[in-house]
């Protein structure tokens, strides 16, 4: 099977094994980080296409925190549909590792591997995270955990480890102290940079907007 093919086949099997998926990790999750994969990979050098297609659509079939925590479902699934559609296994390898390397609570452990495609991805992924989006996304989260959307009693925690990240159940405004608004410097190609700072003055603009409407600005709110 070709490799075009092969994303066609990925593409549905994809969105038919996130039909139930919680709203900001769903098949339109994919759609808006496959665009934006292709927004930046064009302007990058050198840069496998067909890789960075496959890795998009897979990157997200099973998130381990929607699965107790098990960080290995994800990457066999990729590893065993690229498998029954005979993807080269040079290239299997390269997605399932772009798959294990690109999340942001893994970047809190030291990580060595990458590629100037799992580049391409992360910074994709994390676009998606920021803005407009990412403020529906992470309210969608934390309504969909039961969280509270703001306290100003509870300030975020800026320094976590991996297992405090995965653990924390604060409420949602700190996830953008905790996260968000820590992505416009981690991202990893020129587009991607360009395009974050938009997103990033867009969410603190919002920020700003939230604390005004409460009456209130929490101490800890500098940006
Ligand atoms: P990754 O899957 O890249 O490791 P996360 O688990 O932090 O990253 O989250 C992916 C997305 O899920 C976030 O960008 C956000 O939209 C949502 N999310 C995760 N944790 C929270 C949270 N505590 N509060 C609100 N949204 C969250
Ligand atoms: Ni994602």
């Amino acid at each position: 099977m070709s490799l075009s093919s092969t994303i066609d086949l990925i593409a549905d099997k994809v969105k038919v094994h996130l039909i139930k998926a919680e709203g900001g990790h769903d098949w339109s999750h994919i759609q808006r980080v496959w665009y934006n994969a292709k927004v930046i990979g064009a302007q990058e050098d050198g840069v496998d296409e067909e890789i960075i297609s496959l890795a998009t659509l897979l990157h997200d079939i099973a998130d381990p925190k929607f699965h107790n925590g098990d960080e290995t479902i994800g990457p066999r699934i990729a590893r065993e549909w690229l498998e029954e559609c005979k993807v080269p296994e040079v290239t299997i390898v390269h997605i399932v590792n772009i798959i294990k390397h690109m999340s942001f609570k893994n970047s809190l452990d030291a990580e060595v591997w990458t590629s100037p495609e799992l580049k391409v991805v992360q910074d994709a992924d994390r676009l998606d995270a920021i803005g407009a989006i990412g403020i529906a996304r992470a309210f969608n989260y934390g309504g969909h955990k039961d969280r509270a959307m703001f306290d100003p009693e509870i300030a975020p925690a800026l320094q976590m480890t991996k297992e405090e990240y995965k653990k924390s159940a604060a409420p949602t405004i700190n996830h953008f102290y905790e996260k968000l608004l820590k992505l416009k410097s981690m991202m990893n190609t020129k587009t991607g940079i360009k395009m974050a700072a938009e997103r990033h003055d867009y969410m603190v603009a919002y920020l700003e907007q939230f604390y005004k409407e409460c009456g209130l600005t929490p101490s800890w709110h500098q940006v």
